[in-house]
C-alpha cells in the first residue's frame, strides 16, 4: 500500500556561531507497509518520528527519496489526486491542543475534515457527529465548547474523532498518549484498539515508549537518528530483537513483572 525509498530529509540552521550546520532528521530509510496492517515505530526524542510522519502525510518533502501509495509517486499526484489520497490517510499529532483550532468550537473541528470531503445536510452531519462522539466516549455537552475548555484526554479524542470521521484507510498516531497520566493512557490506548476493528483501518503508531508500541502492533520498527534500525513483523517475544539499540530500549524500562509482559505481547 505504502512504498518508500532512499527516503531523505535535512533541516539547514544556524548554529550558535552563526554557522551552517545541516539535521539529516529522516536518513536514508525505505520500508512497505502493507494494507490492513498495523505498525509501531518507536524510538527516542529526536530520532526523527514526527519528521517521516510528516512526510508521509506529504505535510512536508523530503529532501529526496520516493513515496509512494498505490504504486504511485506523491510527487507525480495531482493537487487533487493527493487531496483525495490525504481524505484516507489520517494523522493525529503529537500535541493534541496545537493540532486543534483554538477558536473553534468541538462540535465544528470534528465536522471540518467531513466538510472538506463529503456533502453533507445540516443534519446528516449532527448525526454522524453524535456518531463520532459516542464512538469516543466523549459527553456530547463537549461539542459547544473550545478546545482550551477541555481536558488533555478529552483533546485526544476529539483529534481521533476528527481523524475517524473520514473513514480513512489508514491513520498516523503520532506519540498519541504522550503526556497523559497511566489510566487516561490505558484507556486511550484500549480505544484505539477497539476502534482499528470496528472501522477497519490500519495504524502506524509513533512512540517513544516500547510498551506501547508492543502494545499497540505486532510489527514494529525501530528509529534513531533519522534511520529504521531494525524491524521485525509479527513480533512474539521480546527476543526477536537484534540490535544493540533495541536491547538497550527494552532495558532502560523500568522493572516489569513477566506476568506485565505476557500481558502485552
Ligand atoms: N523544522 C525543523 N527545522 C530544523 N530542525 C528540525 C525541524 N524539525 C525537526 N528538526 C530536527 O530533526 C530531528 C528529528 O526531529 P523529530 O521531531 O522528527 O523527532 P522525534 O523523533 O519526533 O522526537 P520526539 O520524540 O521528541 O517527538 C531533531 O534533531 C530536530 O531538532
Ligand atoms: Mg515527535
Amino acid at each position: 500500500m505504502l512504498n518508500v525509498e532512499n527516503l531523505f530529509k535535512q533541516y539547514i540552521f544556524r548554529d550558535p556561531q552563526g554557522r551552517k550546520a545541516v539535521v539529516k532528521a529522516v536518513d536514508n530509510v525505505s520500508f512497505s507497509l502493507e494494507e490492513n496492517q498495523s505498525y509501531s515505530l518507536v524510538g527516542e526524542s529526536g530520532s526523527g518520528k514526527s519528521t517521516l510522519a510528516r512526510l508521509l502525510m506529504y505535510l512536508e518533502k523530503p529532501t529526496s527519496g520516493v513515496i509512494k501509495i498505490d504504486g504511485v509517486n506523491l510527487a507525480q499526484m495531482s493537487k487533487r489526486e493527493l487531496r483525495n489520497k490525504r481524505a484516507r490517510w489520517q494523522m493525529v499529532m503529537q500535541d493534541g491542543q496545537s493540532s486543534l483550532d483554538p477558536k473553534v468550537k468541538i462540535y465544528d473541528s470534528i465536522a471540518e475534515p467531513m466538510r472538506n470531503f463529503y456533502k453533507m445536510t445540516k443534519n446528516e452531519e449532527k448525526q454522524r457527529i453524535e456518531t463520532l462522539t459516542n464512538m469516543v466516549e466523549l459527553p456530547p455537552e463537549i461539542l459547544g465548547r473550545l478546545p482550551h475548555e477541555l481536558s488533555g484526554g478529552q483533546q485526544k479524542r476529539v483529534s481521533i474523532a476528527r481523524a475517524i470521521s473520514v473513514k480513512p484507510r489508514f491513520i498516523i498516531f503520532d506519540e498519541a498518549v504522550s503526556g497523559l497520566d497511566v489510566t487516561v493512557r490505558k484507556k486511550i490506548l484500549d480505544l484505539l484498539l477497539r476502534l482499528r476493528d470496528e472501522i477497519r483501518s490500519a495504524y502506524l503508531f509513533i512512540t517513544h515508549d516500547i510498551d506501547v508500541a508492543l502494545y499497540m502492533a505486532r510489527n514494529i520498527m525501530v528509529m534513531k537518528d533519522g534511520r529504521i534500525l531494525e524491524r521485525i513483523e509479527n513480533i512474539s517475544t521480546l527476543e526477536e530483537f537484534k540490535h544493540d539499540y533495541s536491547k538497550l530500549l527494552i532495558n532502560s524500562l523500568p522493572p516489569r513483572t513477566p506476568e506485565y509482559r505476557q500481558a502485552l505481547l
